[in-house]
């Protein structure tokens, strides 16, 4: 196989044409245009005549391979059996050329071509790449394949031969911008890949040595195409490939991340890299039965927060995107910092960009995202574009949010009905029985950290529901309940036990001091008047305290108090008792 092409200089784009030397059978493959061809043609006669070029070979139609077709019926040493050899959808187009060489087609041909002497062309099938019919010619003999386009690229410093795995960065652009797909790509590739290749023959770029080959295969299987459907004014492939790498960076930030803390960061960060921002928050409905808005913002690590909705945001919600993308042509909106957060526009700039987020499959404006700016910024096409795409991941992002915010407040709710008495708003025992574990094991380790249990019960409390009615009851229940909690500390346990009786637990203080609120306790309950109660009916407690020992089970130590509490309900009632081993 001969390279028989014409090296342009300051040409990033060489087009090249090889040379397959079969005797009178030999095949010009891609013979290339009008700029070259008498290169080319001179070439050709440096190792065969010309006349024993039996075939063209085009495997596609493009005019850097074809535009040398008219040249070549004007030379005088054509065989007159030449054909030029194609796909039949490339022949409805280089027709027009209206060569004077047959078509041979090899589609009509079991996709092969018998050169004689055992060296038979195989045809392969690269639909797309870059041509509908486009198709590529692995030669047995030799191991080489001729790829045509694919695995063509740009060189700057062009050589015939790629040195080494640096010549994918000229590869990748070329595919990046000329096939149109990387599904398609690979679906090609993996064809060429079944075949025994020693050697690529690219159309374009360098020749591609054995050792490179899976190389080269594996990184273009990795490659995105089609990147000219982002394109509007730009052309410049590396603002392109930039900008094709960002947008797969913002959709692998939700594959790689779960938690919003993290997905805000990494979005910021690749915002960052075209845009100043400063500072991103969000807020969003959260449609619970209050409808309140949640604020995302850093200062809380992300987490939602409820919070009056900015001015700004009420109005928007009633859009959906049409109508939003016919007020404001583009995704985002660029606005004042708000006067709520002139503070921090001092330490930023003056303005934010408001981005709508739109679920997907819902109308209307579901959250906004508020990105606070280091300075004023002109949006280019490719800002634009990482916004849109970062609107898109964020909707999703603040919903998902959003609902765990919800379910984590309704488990709250739960779990507080689950907890407290609903009368009184005490504790109840399954929550006593919980707080109390580890203070009793602290107490085991160390006799400083004592326990006191003060045990009371309101004296003679069936009358209180006999005279007056279980309305009245439960008011006094509830009267004592908040007597009770305002005699001790936040950091003591009052539970409502049973009916009339309550449980105090007093952390870290002594007998004594359990005497003492509990004599508080008693003392201002037999001073209150009660609501629905005649002054002449003293309501009175009566209690038992009790100091836990070391190691001693929650209901044994409960049980002391309780018996000291017996103890005054058996005497006088209306008096504190203790349990009579602790000393006082
Ligand atoms: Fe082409
Ligand atoms: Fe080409």
């Amino acid at each position: 196989m001969w390279w028989v092409g014409h090296h342009m200089p300051d040409d990033t784009f060489q087009c090249h044409v090889y040379l397959i030397e079969h005797g009178d059978r030999s095949v010009l493959v891609d013979p290339g245009g009008y700029l070259t061809f008498k290169h080319v043609y001179k070439k050709v006669q440096e190792v065969v005549p010309f006349s024993n070029i039996r075939y063209f070979l085009c495997q596609h139609q493009d005019p850097d391979i074809t535009g040398s077709l008219r040249l070549i019926d004007l030379l005088p040493d054509v065989r007159r059996d030449a054909m030029i050899v194609t796909h039949w959808r490339a022949m409805q187009l280089i027709k027009h050329y209206d060569p004077a060489l047959p078509f041979w087609n090899i589609d009509e041909h079991n996709w092969q071509l018998d050169l004689g002497g055992g060296r038979i062309l195989k045809f392969i099938f690269t639909p797309y790449l870059h041509f509908p019919a486009a198709f590529c010619t692995f030669d047995a003999l030799s191991g080489i394949l001729f790829s045509s386009d694919i695995f063509g690229g740009f060189t700057a410093n062009w050589t015939l031969f790629a040195r080494d795995q640096s010549h994918i960065e000229n590869i990748r652009p070329f595919h990046e911008h000329y096939m149109p797909s990387r599904e398609i790509l690979v679906h090609g590739l993996t064809k060429l890949e079944a075949y025994p290749i020693k050697m690529i023959a690219p159309q374009h770029g360098s020749i591609i040595p054995e050792h490179l080959i899976d190389f080269m295969i594996n990184e273009l299987k990795q490659t995105d195409c089609g990147l000219y459907a982002l394109a509007r004014d730009s052309t410049d492939i590396h603002r392109l490939s930039f900008l094709n790498k960002a947008l797969k960076d913002i959709t692998n930030v939700v594959v790689t991340h779960r938690d919003f803390w993290d997905i805000a960061n990494e979005l910021i960060t690749i915002l960052r890299k075209t845009i100043p921002v400063a500072s991103a928050e969000f807020y969003t409905y959260a449609h619970n039965h209050n409808n309140e808005c949640l604020c995302l913002k850093p200062e809380t690590r992300y987490r939602g927060i409820i919070t009056a909705p900015p001015a700004y945001y009420e109005p928007m919600s009633t859009l959906n995107k049409r109508s939003w993308l016919s007020q404001n042509k583009v995704c985002y909106k660029k606005i004042p910092i708000p006067q709520e957060r002139i503070p921090d526009a001092k330490k930023t700039g003056e303005f934010c960009l408001l981005i709508p987020l739109f679920p997907p499959n819902r109308e209307l404006i579901q959250a906004i995202a508020v990105l606070s700016l280091e300075h004023d910024v002109n949006m280019t096409f490719e800002s634009e574009k990482i916004v849109e795409q970062i609107g898109e991941v964020l909707a999703v992002a603040v919903e998902r949010e959003c609902i765990l915010h919800v379910l984590d407040m309704e488990r709250r709710k739960f779990y507080e009905q689950a907890i407290r008495d609903p009368l009184t708003g005490l504790h109840n025992r399954l929550y006593m029985e919980e707080t109390l574990k580890p203070f009793l094991h602290m107490h085991d380790r160390n006799e400083k950290d004592g326990i006191v249990a003060i045990m009371s019960d309101i004296d003679h409390f069936k009358k209180i529901n006999d005279s007056y009615g279980h309305s009245a009851g439960d008011k006094v229940l509830k009267q004592v309940a908040s007597a009770m909690t305002g005699c001790i500390r936040t950091s003591d346990l009052a539970i409502r036990y049973g009916g009339e009786e309550f449980a105090v637990f007093l952390i870290g203080q002594s007998t004594r001091e359990g005497v003492f609120v509990a004599e508080k306790i008693r003392g201002e309950i037999s001073q209150m008047k009660f609501e629905g109660v005649t002054n002449e009916h003293k309501i009175t407690l009566s209690c038992g305290v009790a100091s836990r020992k070391r190691k001693e089970p929650l209901g044994e130590f409960i049980q002391r108090a309780d018996a000291a509490l017996y103890q005054a309900k058996s005497t006088s009632r209306n008096k504190v008792c203790c349990e009579d081993d602790t000393p006082l």
